[in-house]
């Protein structure tokens, strides 16, 4: 478990940019999606569903697309970033990026479903990759998360506003091409948590993951196990073959990858949510194992540049950009030092 409050003492790290504009683009390999879902036949609002696994943070990147029109929506890219180094690299954006050209996609919307504390967004390089630029969405809660965390970080609020273009609402609903998409507020892992409701699909963020994985940790600042479970219990309680997307999969060695399970698998084998784990349960389980979790290695670097949309630090005053690291003192006290 951490609080915010132990993000205040910080250390500052270098920040390398990787710019892509000084090697050939043409040299970064196409990504082709790790699957292909296709839309359910029966229902024609189903989206055709690219997904991408970004291997070292295990994060889900979906492309979402309206068949009919090849209109299509980003949720969650992901930026490659080596905090040893400071380098940040735009390898993966670019990838992902060939394969939506080579499908003749227009990218309508850029989606965050939350301010994530494990991976960078890749969403500004996104949109100054893609003409017209796509508006950069998360829900509207999203102030509060900033004005919670970006003090910690120094983070001016002039980077802060305008961070993103719209902030969703509540149950808001968008076209996308031919589908109608809503938005559902799914709190508990962070409070700006956000799902995508489109046809028989959810792209459920990080609320509930691949049965055998369970639930999201509900310890960062602002989140509430209390809250995660009504999230998990509003996705439970859709029709039982809605496929739920998770952010993330984690998986054993006696399964390969997977980014989505229906609501009647969630219910018979969700290892912290099946069918018969009340309340009382599940916050007592969430609270010890979140009490074990170790912090994430990229937790500091996410959000200061998350906090931004996907900006990198400010530049000081000779050019060079920096990440505040905060320093925690184990094994002694602080006045040795
Ligand atoms: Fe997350």
């Amino acid at each position: 478990m951490f609080a915010a409050s132990h993000l205040f003492r910080s250390s500052v790290t270098p920040l390398r940019r990787f710019s892509t504009s000084s090697r050939l683009c043409s040299a970064i390999p196409v990504l082709q999606p790790w699957k292909t879902h296709l839309p359910a036949p029966s229902n024609p609002q189903s989206p055709l569903i690219h997904t991408f696994f970004h291997s070292p943070t295990s994060t889900w990147q979906f492309l979402v697309v309206d068949q009919s029109t090849k209109k299509a929506m980003l949720l969650d890219p992901a930026l490659d970033y080596d905090p040893s180094s400071g380098a940040v690299d735009t390898k993966e954006v670019h990838g992902v990026l060939g394969f939506v050209r080579e499908k003749g996609y227009s990218v309508e919307r850029i989606i965050e479903t939350h301010v994530h504390a494990d991976h960078l967004t890749g969403a500004q390089v996104w949109k100054k990759l893609v003409k017209p630029t796509p508006p950069l969405c998360i829900g509207k809660r999203v102030v509060q998360v900033q004005a919670t965390l970006a003090p910690a970080y120094a983070i001016p609020s002039s980077s802060l506003q305008n961070a993103f273009d719209h902030l969703l609402d509540d149950d808001e609903t968008f076209q996308l091409g031919s589908l109608t998409c809503t938005v559902k507020h799914l709190p508990g892992h962070t409070p700006d948590s956000i799902g995508i409701q489109v046809g028989d699909c959810v792209f459920a963020g990080d609320s509930i993951f691949l049965p055998d994985v369970g639930s999201a940790r509900a310890d960062f600042p602002g989140g509430s196990a209390s809250h995660l479970y009504s999230s998990t219990q509003f996705l439970l309680s859709l029709p039982p073959t809605t496929r739920i997307f998770s952010g993330h999969d984690y998986p054993g060695e006696d399964r390969s990858k997977s980014c989505f399970s229906t609501v009647a698998d969630q219910k018979m084998a969700n290892l912290h949510l099946k069918d018969g784990v009340e309340e009382a349960e599940f916050l007592k389980m969430r609270k010890e194992r979140d009490s074990s979790l170790a912090v994430p290695r990229l937790l500091h670097a996410s959000l200061q540049v998350n906090l931004r949309g996907g900006r990198l630090p400010e530049k000081d005053e000779e050019g060079r950009r920096w990440m505040r690291v905060p320093i925690e003192v184990k094994g002694g006290e602080e006045e040795e030092f």
